[in-house]
């Protein structure tokens, strides 16, 4: 991708800057926080049996990796994210597992050429977020998909449904005064919360059986890895990499503390409330009914 074109997008700089260093730096314990959400989009994979799928917004590859092993030698999964760093990780984990039916696309999914009606599944764990054009990029992701092909993403519902993801900014911003603000709708980690937004979105993009349904899932990480996630993730942690050191100390402290409640021994424990996003690229006989209809 022409990088001049990624300077004008605030979320390519991002994922190709600090955040994504942060979230290579961070694989082993991001991939075990949210291994059960990997663990879903496998499973959909396999319902599916699917040949074809793509992951989007792959990150360093983990659902890519899982979902190839479910397809087994006849099938191949395609990561594709806009993250130099975090793609090339994810190549690096793929060439140490002999006979990984998996590739890896450096692009930005709201304009990347994919082959054409080329996916028998597009799957996404939290990579569908951070879209400037979500209905571009939706669009795009449905000419890739061949027809009847499910779409699959989990996206996290709202800021208030998920305090832990919001503990580290609420217990900071006293101390952080020039903390960004987290804008309602814009491309960011809670723009799907809106249920009736996204439906607007994949129905404007011309996805068909959509349904989404919410899902309540545990997850942990050890108590152990706590710090650096609160110290290097989330619009805290990417303050805290540009801070003195006085206030990165007074900031690691209260936002440790605040965490508290949810250490349990030597386990970090939480509930994650997010959306299964679920849609189906139409086939013959959608286009039918919807002429029968019109
Ligand atoms: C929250 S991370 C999730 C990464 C990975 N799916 C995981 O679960 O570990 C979001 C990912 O979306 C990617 N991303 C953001 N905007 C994108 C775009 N326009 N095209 C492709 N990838 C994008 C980021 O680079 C990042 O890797």
């Amino acid at each position: 991708m022409d990088i001049t074109e990624q300077q004008h997008n605030e979320q390519a700089a991002l994922w190709n800057g600090r955040g994504g260093r942060a979230w290579v730096d961070a694989q082993e314990s991001l991939d075990q926080l949210f291994a059960p959400f990997e663990n879903l989009l496998a499973d959909e994979a396999r319902a599916a049996s699917a040949r074809r799928v793509l992951d989007v917004g792959c990150g360093t590859g983990a659902t890519t990796l899982a979902i190839a092993r479910v397809l087994g030698a006849a099938g191949h999964c395609v990561g594709a994210d806009i993250s130099e760093p975090m793609i090339a990780a994810a190549r690096a984990r793929a060439e140490r597992t002999a006979g990984m039916q998996a590739s890896f696309v450096c692009g930005d999914v709201q304009r990347h050429a994919f082959e054409p009606a080329s996916f028998d599944l597009i799957v996404s764990r939290f990579g569908v977020m951070f879209f400037d054009s979500p209905v571009q990029a939706l669009v795009n992701l449905r000419h890739a998909a061949k027809d009847g092909a499910a779409l699959r993403a989990i996206a996290w519902r709202s800021a208030a449904d998920n305090p832990f993801m919001t503990t580290a900014e609420r217990a900071a911003a006293p101390l952080l005064p020039n903390l960004p603000a987290r804008r309602p709708g814009a491309p960011g980690q809670f723009s799907f919360a809106d249920r009736d937004r996204v439906v607007s979105i994949l129905e404007e993009s011309g996805w068909a059986g959509i349904d989404i349904r919410p899902i309540d899932v545990e997850c942990t990480l050890p108590e152990n890895a706590l710090h650096g996630y609160l110290t290097r993730l989330g619009p805290v942690g990417l303050v805290l990499q540009d801070a003195d050191e006085r206030t990165r100390t007074r900031v690691t402290e209260a936002v440790r503390a605040a965490f508290e409640p949810y250490v349990h021994g030597s386990e970090v424990r939480f509930t994650a409330a997010c959306w299964m996003i679920g849609a189906r690229a139409p086939s013959a006989s959608d286009t039918r009914e919807e002429a029968a209809r019109a």
